[in-house]
């Protein structure tokens, strides 16, 4: 399939376990990537190889660009330079995020602060910047990545569990913002995925507690939320906004 044949995407976070498998699948199925990465460590190095492999392996143009999606400043230059680059901006993954884990009696405030920031500030930025060119071309795609625990709750996570929940309810009042105007906004919702920051769960309650909730009884993997995000943010999904997608092995239903 060619469905992002023409297309421009921003996958802020990119460089990340889910980011980088979407990153893929779509610039597979001919999108051409925005791969943002925060300038830290060693993930300006990582951004640019997920370009260089990306254009080998599947041709077409992608680009590497720095931005912490906590600042507004930052955001708004690199979707005025996707523009600049590439002509458009066709599809919007809000994928960044982070989680802090404290019983809710022990979570320190500056904790509190970063995974708002990151999670639900940073999604905000980014969708409020995207709709611009979005709404000049009269067509967008916003898909935001929620987390079962927005949905279900899990002990540990009431900050990451707040900023998932509010993604859905950010996403519902986009939808209907635009909904006229050629663009939806939709949230997946993956469960517990066998990458990114499920390589933090302890191996014990992985598969002592994890897994034993999950009705199919294993982790997901990367590519069934970068086949999720490919059918969200492609034309196949044209009359689809303010939903959220579950990839859960059934743990939410
Ligand atoms: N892995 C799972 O099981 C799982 C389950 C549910 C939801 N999610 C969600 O999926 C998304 C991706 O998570 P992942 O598991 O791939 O984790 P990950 O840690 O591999 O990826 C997160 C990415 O966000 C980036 N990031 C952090 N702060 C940033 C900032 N200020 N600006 C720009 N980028 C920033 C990180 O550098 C990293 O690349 C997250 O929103 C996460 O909450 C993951």
């Amino acid at each position: 399939m060619n469905r992002y044949e023409g297309k421009v995407v921003l996958i802020t976070g990119a460089t990340g376990g889910l980011g980088s498998a979407i990153a893929r699948t779509l610039a597979e199925e001919g999108a051409s990537i925005a791969i943002n990465y925060i300038n830290v460590g060693d993930l300006e190095t990582m951004a640019k190889e997920l370009e260089k492999e990306m254009t080998v392996k599947f041709g077409g143009k992608h680009k590497a660009y720095a931005a912490d999606v906590t600042k507004e400043e930052e955001v708004s230059s690199m979707i005025e330079n996707i523009v600049k680059d590439f002509g458009r901006l066709d599809v919007l993954v809000n994928n960044a995020g982070i989680s802090i884990n404290y019983t809710s009696w022990k979570y320190p405030a500056e904790e509190w602060q970063k995974v708002i920031a990151i999670n639900l500030n940073g999604a905000f930025y980014c969708t409020k910047h995207a709709l611009i060119p979005m709404r000049e071309q009269q067509y967008g795609r916003i898909i935001s990545i929620s987390s079962v625990v927005g949905i279900t709750g899990a002990r540990g996570t009431v900050a990451y569990g707040a900023t998932k929940a509010a993604l859905i309810g950010m996403t519902k009042t986009i939808a209907r913002e635009v909904a006229q105007k050629g663009i939806t906004a939709n949230c997946l919702a993956p469960g517990y995925i066998n990458a990114g920051i499920m390589n933090n769960v302890p191996d014990k309650f992985r598969d002592e507690d994890v897994i034993p909730s999950i009705p199919m009884g294993h982790l997901g993997d990367t590519d069934d939320i970068a086949k999720a995000i490919a059918f969200l943010g492609s034309d196949d999904a044209k009359f689809i906004t303010g939903q959220v997608l579950c990839v859960d092995g059934g743990f939410a239903m």
